[in-house]
């Protein structure tokens, strides 16, 4: 049997960072995309012409070619471009934000459309030079998906689009959305600015840019596999403090004093998740923690 065009086709409205990497990622994995939406006809139409098949339209144009039409939108823009949707009866509109549950898409579903969230947990951003195919085939590999729909063949639907990417699907519980996005946001957008401070103590210690660079992104693969496999990522805690080593935090703390001032409170506030983390998890015993903060806060300019 075919694997080709099992699930779709697919329209894509938006040709931003997300737009443009679930085009090209649908298409790879055997999923047509009949049409690429835009406030601009021109961007629409440059973005269709990478794809075979696919053509540009107008928002207003776009619910009419296919059965399943993706809003890759600013989170902010969910609301106007849902209103500017026409034709959508029975057809399936999800967006892609994963701080918003389907509520924003109200307009659509009051004109028949069917509606839901497919949100990859994945940073994506819209790549600087040329790519290869297998770029956007692993870009959503082994990625979260969380599933909403307004009935549960939206939702079925949606989490085959998933897992036809490869991503692993599994159904949101709108309540809860806000808090969902939150800790993904913080671990992706925060571990960048992690990595900014370990680049820096890189060059600081000699290394050329580019091996800083290729450094501290082979420390966070190296994190990424360790939490992946972990029963929770607690379990991966690496560290002076995930061994209960006080002398090491000792020495961090008085390390942390050349730091920039908030990437000192951002050390402190870490070093302190990490006790309890630690401790939570039986990686340390309670005495072990409190030595461990004590340390902590003999050092540095603590406002404690
Ligand atoms: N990037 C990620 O890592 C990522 C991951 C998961 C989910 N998401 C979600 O994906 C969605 C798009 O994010 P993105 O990262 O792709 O952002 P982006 O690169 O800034 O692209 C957003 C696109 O939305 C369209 N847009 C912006 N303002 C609009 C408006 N007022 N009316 C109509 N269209 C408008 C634009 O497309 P046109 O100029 O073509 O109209 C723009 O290119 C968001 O909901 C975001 O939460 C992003």
């Amino acid at each position: 049997v075919s694997l080709k065009h099992r699930h779709g086709p697919v329209a894509i409205v938006g040709t931003g960072a997300l737009g443009t990497a679930l085009a090209h990622a649908f298409v790879a994995s055997g999923v047509a995309v009949r049409a690429i939406a835009s406030r601009d006809p021109d961007r629409a139409a440059a973005a269709a012409s990478a794809f075979p098949g696919a053509i540009g339209v107008s928002l207003d144009r776009v619910a009419k070619e296919a059965p399943v039409v993706l809003l890759a939108v600013a989170d902010s823009a969910i609301e106007s471009v849902a209103s500017a949707l026409a034709g959508a009866r029975g057809v399936i509109v999800a967006h892609t934000s994963g701080s918003r549950d389907t509520k924003p898409l109200a307009a659509v579903r009051a004109h028949g459309a069917r509606v839901g969230a497919f949100h990859p947990l994945a940073a994506v951003v819209k790549p600087a030079g040329p790519v290869d195919a297998g770029h956007w085939t692993t870009l959503f590999r082994g990625a979260a998906f969380a599933i909403e729909g307004s009935d549960g063949d939206v939702t079925a639907q949606l989490t085959q689009l998933a897992t036809a990417l490869g991503g692993k699907p599994f159904t949101a519980t709108a309540a809860a959305k806000a808090r969902y996005h939150l800790g993904a946001s913080m671990l992706a957008a925060f571990s960048a600015g992690l990595a900014q401070v370990a680049w820096e103590g890189m060059r600081a210690a000699g290394a050329p840019a580019d091996v800083a660079s290729a450094g501290v992104g082979h420390l966070l693969e190296t994190v990424a596999r360790n939490v992946a496999a972990a029963p929770a990522p607690a379990a991966a805690l690496t560290g002076p403090v995930a061994r209960g080593d006080a002398g090491g935090v000792t020495r961090q703390a008085i390390a942390a004093e050349v730091l920039p001032r908030e990437a000192q409170v951002l050390y402190r506030a870490h070093a302190e998740h990490n006790i309890q983390l630690a401790q939570h998890a039986g990686r340390i015993t309670k005495e072990t923690a409190d030595a461990l903060v004590a340390a902590l806060h003999a050092h540095g300019n603590s406002s404690s």
